[in-house]
C-alpha cells in the first residue's frame, strides 16, 4: 500500500465540489433546477445532484404552476423538485407565493375579500403541503413589490389590497409552518438604492409590528455591461443588522454574446464578488445561481442579445465562472471542530399528536458557529430525524397518539459537523385521535353544477367540557364523485373515505369553540348527490 493511501482526503480539497466547500463555510450554494431536464437529461441531474446543497425550484411552486384553478392544486413539479433534493441531501427554498407574474387571471380578476382569502389559502395549502418535510425550510412570501424608484409596485395584489397583503401573507405562511424561514425577494437591491432602502424600511417596520419576516433575498440578476455593485457587502449587512437572514436567491451574470475570454473573465470576476460578500457577512446564509449551464437559462429569452450567463457552458463544461465560484468557496481554513453535546431533553405539553421539548444550549468553538439542532427518535437499528429546530427548544408535531418515544438531540454547526448524541428523554403521548374529542361536524353546500360542487363552511365544533387540540373528521363520497380540492384541513382520501385533519392552525378549540373548512368535488354529469354523514373525533 502506498503511502498515499493513508493520507486523508480533507474536505479543502482543491478538486472538491462545490457544495464540499460551502459546507466547510456554513454556507449553501445552490441552483434553480427546471423539472423537464431534471427528468430527461443525465448530466443536468448529476451536476445538480453532487455540486450544489440547495435547491429552487426556477417554476414548479409558483402560483400558476400550484393552483391553476381556484382550490384544484397540483404539486407534480413541485414534488419532483423536492424528491430530488431529498435523495441528494439538499434543501429546498420555496419560490414564491404572492408575486405579480406567472400567477392565473381568476386571482388577478377577484374583489379584494375574495383575493385576500384565496391568498391565504393559497398559502396555507403549499406551504402547509411541506409543513412537516425537513427538506423545504424557507419560503419567498412576496416577490418583486416595489419599482426601482422604492415606490410600491402597482400590481393587482396592490391595487386591490394595498400594502396589507404584505403583513397578511407572512402571518399567513407563518401559521402553515412555524418553522420555516420567510423572505422577501426582488431584483436590482444589491446596492444601496432607492428600491433596497425602500425594501430595507418596510422589513424594519414589518418586523417592529412583529410581522414574521425572517430573510431577505437578493435576486442577483447581474450583467457585465452595467457595472458590478460594489456596496453588496455593505447593503448585505445593512439588513442583516436588523436581525434578517440573507441570501443570493437568483444569482446570474449576463453578458452580451458571443462570449470570449475577456468577458468571461469579468463575469468570473463578479461570480467572485458575490460569493466574497456572502462569505464576509456572518447572516448569509448562501447563495443560489438561477440555473447552472448555459443550456437551460432564462437569460437570452428575457434579455435581446445577451446570454451566457451561468458558471456551466451549454455542454455542461465548467467556465471560468465556475473556477471563480469554487475558488472563493475554497478559500480560507475548514471548520471539523463539532459543537458540544447538548443537555438532555426535558418534555412538556405532551399531547396525542405532539410534544414540547427544551434542553441546555450546544456552544460552537470552530469557526463557522451554532446552526441548529436536530432531534432524533432512537429506533434500534436507525433513528428517524423527527424535526430541526434553530434554537435549543422545539414542538414536535404530527406524533402518534399513545406512542412511546425515545428521543435525542445533536447540535449542528454551519459546517455541518453534528456533535455526540445528548443523552435521551422518554414521554408517551396522549391516547385518542387528535388530541381527544368530543367534537360534531356539520358540512354545507355552498354551491353546486351539474358536474360538481363546493361544501363550505364544514364547521367542527368541541362539544367537550375542555379544550382540544386537534380534530379528525371523516365522511363518504357518493360513488363516482372525486375530491378536487380542500382547504384549512389535511386532507387524505382513500377509496370514497375522506379523512380531515385540522391544518397546523386550528386544532386547537376551545369547549364550544367552532372552525371550518371547506372542500370541492367533481361528480358525473347529471348526478345531484352530495355528501352526509359528517363524524368527528
Ligand atoms: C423566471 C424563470 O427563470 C423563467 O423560466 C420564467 O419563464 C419566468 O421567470 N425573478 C424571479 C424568478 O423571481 O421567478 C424569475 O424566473 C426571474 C426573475
Amino acid at each position: 500500500m502506498s503511502l498515499a493511501f493513508l493520507l486523508p482526503a480533507t474536505s479543502a480539497d482543491a478538486s472538491a465540489t462545490l457544495r464540499t466547500h460551502a459546507s466547510a463555510k456554513g454556507k449553501f450554494i445552490g441552483a434553480a433546477l427546471a423539472t423537464s431536464p431534471l427528468s430527461n437529461e443525465t448530466s443536468y441531474r448529476n451536476i445538480a445532484a453532487t455540486e450544489f446543497s440547495q435547491v429552487t425550484a426556477e417554476n414548479a411552486m409558483k402560483w400558476d404552476a400550484t393552483e391553476p384553478n381556484q382550490g384544484q392544486f397540483n404539486f407534480s413539479g413541485a414534488d419532483a423538485i423536492v424528491n430530488f433534493a431529498t435523495q441528494n441531501n439538499q434543501q429546498v427554498h420555496g419560490h414564491t407565493l404572492v408575486w405579480h407574474n406567472q400567477t392565473p387571471g381568476w386571482v388577478q380578476s377577484l374583489g379584494a375579500s375574495a383575493m385576500r382569502t384565496a391568498m391565504q389559502n393559497h398559502i396555507s395549502q403549499v406551504v402547509g403541503r411541506y409543513a412537516n418535510n425537513a427538506t423545504v425550510v424557507s419560503w419567498d412570501v412576496v416577490n418583486e413589490i416595489f419599482n426601482e424608484n422604492g415606490g410600491w409596485r402597482s400590481s393587482f395584489w396592490y391595487n386591490t389590497l394595498g400594502q396589507s397583503f404584505v403583513a397578511d401573507a407572512f402571518r399567513a405562511a407563518r401559521a402553515a409552518d412555524p418553522n420555516a424561514r420567510l423572505c422577501i425577494n426582488d431584483y436590482n437591491v444589491e446596492g444601496i438604492n432607492a428600491k433596497s432602502t425602500a425594501m430595507y424600511n418596510l422589513v424594519s417596520s414589518l418586523r417592529q409590528q412583529g410581522v414574521p419576516v425572517d430573510c431577505v433575498g437578493f435576486q442577483g440578476h447581474l450583467s457585465i455591461q452595467y457595472g458590478f455593485p460594489n456596496d453588496l457587502q455593505q447593503n448585505l449587512q445593512r439588513f442583516a443588522d436588523l436581525g434578517v437572514q440573507v441570501r443570493i436567491t437568483e444569482l446570474d451574470i449576463r453578458m452580451q454574446t458571443p462570449r470570449n475570454a475577456t468577458k468571461d473573465a469579468t463575469q468570473a470576476t463578479y461570480y467572485r464578488n458575490v460569493v466574497n460578500a456572502c462569505l464576509a457577512v456572518t447572516a448569509c446564509a448562501g447563495v443560489t445561481i438561477w440555473g447552472f449551464t448555459d443550456k437551460h437559462s432564462w437569460v437570452p429569452g428575457t434579455f435581446p442579445g445577451e446570454g451566457a450567463a451561468l458558471i456551466y457552458d451549454e455542454n455542461y463544461q465548467p467556465k471560468p465562472a465556475y473556477n471563480a465560484v469554487h475558488d472563493a468557496l475554497a478559500g480560507g481554513t475548514t471548520d471539523t471542530t463539532p459543537p458540544t453535546t447538548p443537555g438532555t431533553p426535558t418534555s412538556s405539553n405532551v399531547t396525542s399528536n405532539s410534544a414540547a421539548l427544551t434542553w441546555t444550549a450546544s456552544t460552537d468553538s470552530g469557526g463557522s458557529g451554532l446552526a441548529g439542532y436536530n432531534i432524533y427518535r432512537e429506533q434500534g437499528a436507525t433513528d428517524t430525524l423527527l424535526g430541526q429546530s434553530t434554537t435549543n427548544s422545539t414542538t414536535l408535531t404530527g406524533l402518534s397518539s399513545d406512542t412511546q418515544y425515545q428521543v435525542y438531540v445533536r447540535a449542528r454547526d454551519g459546517a455541518g459537523n453534528l456533535s455526540a448524541n445528548s443523552p435521551p428523554a422518554t414521554f408517551t403521548t396522549l391516547s385518542g385521535p387528535g388530541g381527544g374529542g368530543p367534537c360534531t361536524a356539520a358540512g354545507t353546500v355552498q354551491t353546486q353544477w351539474s358536474t360538481g360542487y363546493v361544501v363550505q363552511p364544514v364547521t367542527v365544533t368541541n362539544t367537550g367540557t375542555s379544550a382540544i387540540t386537534g380534530w379528525t373528521v371523516t365522511f363518504t363520497l357518493p360513488a363516482g364523485h372525486t375530491l378536487t380540492g380542500s382547504w384549512n384541513a389535511d386532507v387524505t382520501v382513500s377509496g370514497q373515505t375522506v379523512t380531515a385533519k385540522n391544518a397546523g392552525y386550528n386544532g386547537n378549540l376551545a369547549p364550544n369553540a367552532s372552525t371550518s373548512f371547506g372542500f370541492q368535488v367533481s361528480r358525473p354529469n347529471g348526478n345531484t348527490q352530495t355528501p352526509s354523514g359528517y363524524t368527528c373525533a
